[in-house]
């Protein structure tokens, strides 16, 4: 199943994020799209509709950023800089995917061979004027669920 969005301004792409945290509580989401297309500040939204208020930034040299909320553990995952896959084993990265949390994996492509398949597929691209595109695949029954609650939420955006 998929679907796609048209996210007119930073403004909606934060709130599709948020969306999706209500219609998604574990699982695995890849973010895939070139630098600046959006996939940080769509994780943003997310992690912000949840109760976090700090900043949300693109854990590039750490790989991994933590936010733990009283009823779920949210991972997000940068792998732009990940030189070898293999390193993923050396951070343990099975434990992160085994706990019912729920993980956003920008880059997913250089950690290919050590992720599990995602339950949905985002991908941002630059849109023809402005804003952003995003295709959304859904891969298990989980993201299937979720990418029609997000098709009615997504409605209310425009
Ligand atoms: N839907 C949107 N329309 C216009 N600008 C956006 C949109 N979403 C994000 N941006 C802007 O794009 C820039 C890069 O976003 P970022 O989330 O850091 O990209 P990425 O993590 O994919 O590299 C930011 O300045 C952000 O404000
Ligand atoms: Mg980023």
């Amino acid at each position: 199943m998929q679907a796609h969005f048209y996210l007119a301004d930073e403004a909606q792409q934060v709130a599709l994020g948020g969306h999706l945290a209500q219609t998604l509580q574990e699982g695995v989401i890849y973010l895939e799209g070139d630098l600046g297309a959006g996939k940080t500040t769509f994780t943003r939204g997310l992690i912000r509709a949840l109760g976090h208020q700090g900043a949300v930034k693109s854990p590039t040299y750490t790989l991994v950023e933590p936010y733990v909320f009283d009823q779920q553990t949210v991972y997000h995952f940068d792998l732009y800089r990940l030189a070898d896959p293999e390193e993923l084993e050396m951070i343990g990265i099975r434990d992160y995917f085994d706990e019912g949390s729920l993980c956003l994996i920008e880059w997913p492509q250089k950690g290919e061979g050590f992720l599990p398949p995602p339950d949905l597929r985002l991908n941002f691209s630059l849109a023809d004027q402005e804003g952003r595109d995003l295709q959304v695949e859904a891969l298990s029954d989980l993201g299937r669920k979720a990418l029609q609650q997000l098709l009615q939420a997504g409605n209310s955006l425009n």
